[in-house]
């Protein structure tokens, strides 16, 4: 099944993540923060994003976890580990730093090196195919990873890379860190599904016929929000 089957409303969104895709197919690098609350859509245009990219090119991903640990470089060496096979690609120095940082060896991970380190080896990994690498829950991801993806983000030049993250604003109200090294970045907000979208998802999901008005409050309630109005839906059956 296709990852955006079902995806209701999203026009716009949809349209800047296929400019990203047809820039990045172009030979430029992007990079580009989607931000909203909890259960608005943004791992679901993650997805999207994902699939659409999966078919020209080579997509890595990572997310955050809230109950996750909080060992250095964890969500880095998941976004890398897939793109190890042009490691030697890199300058010696860069993979001392990067194969320390990443548990392959015991010299110093100064951070710049383990940064540059990334950026080169997303380039080499881009020299094949162009490269989609898709961060999900910034919020918590590790403070490192967080720190080098940052950096690299803002480094992209003409490599065909595109670095997609998302970013719960709800989450993120508790732990901003991670937030603020992305700060000035490209941002995409992912707000609640307009009315006609939000009634469609609704009707979706529908057993059988309800009260209008039953329907309309949430509709009302949800704000759009497509897990709230999921949510509420399942509360009036
Ligand atoms: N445009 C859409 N059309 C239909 N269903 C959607 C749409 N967007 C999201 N959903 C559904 O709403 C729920 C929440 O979406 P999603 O997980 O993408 O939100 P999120 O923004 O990533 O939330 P969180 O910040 O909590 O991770 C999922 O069940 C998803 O399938
Ligand atoms: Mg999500």
């Amino acid at each position: 099944m296709r990852a955006d089957a079902g995806l209701h409303g999203r026009a716009r969104e949809l349209e800047v993540l296929d400019r990203l895709l047809l820039e990045l197919r172009d030979g430029r690098s992007r990079a580009l923060v989607l931000r909203g609350e909890s259960g608005v859509g943004k791992t679901t245009l993650l997805a999207h994003l994902a699939e659409r990219a999966g078919r020209a090119g080579r997509v890595v991903r990572t997310a955050g976890v809230e109950t996750g640990s909080e060992i250095a470089y964890s969500n880095l060496h998941e976004l890398c580990a897939p793109l190890m096979h042009r490691f030697g690609r890199l300058t010696p120095a860069q993979q001392e730093a990067l194969g320390t940082a990443l548990g392959m060896g015991d010299g110093s991970a100064g951070h710049l090196l383990v940064g540059l380190a990334v950026l080169d080896l997303f380039a080499e990994a881009a020299v094949e195919e162009p490269l989609v690498c898709v961060v999900d829950d910034v919020q918590w991801l590790d403070g490192m990873s967080a720190a080098i993806l940052a950096f690299v983000a803002r480094r992209l030049d003409a490599e065909a890379v595109a670095l997609v993250f998302a970013v719960n604003t709800t989450a993120s109200a508790l732990a901003p860190a991670n937030d603020r090294l992305l700060a000035g970045l490209p941002e995409l907000r992912v707000e609640g599904l307009a009315d006609e979208p939000a009634r469609k998802l609704l009707a979706s999901v529908l057993a059988g016929p309800v009260d209008p008005g039953v329907l309309d409050r949430i509709v009302a309630e949800s704000r759009g929000n497509p897990l709230a109005l999921l949510e509420l839906h399942r509360d009036h059956r």
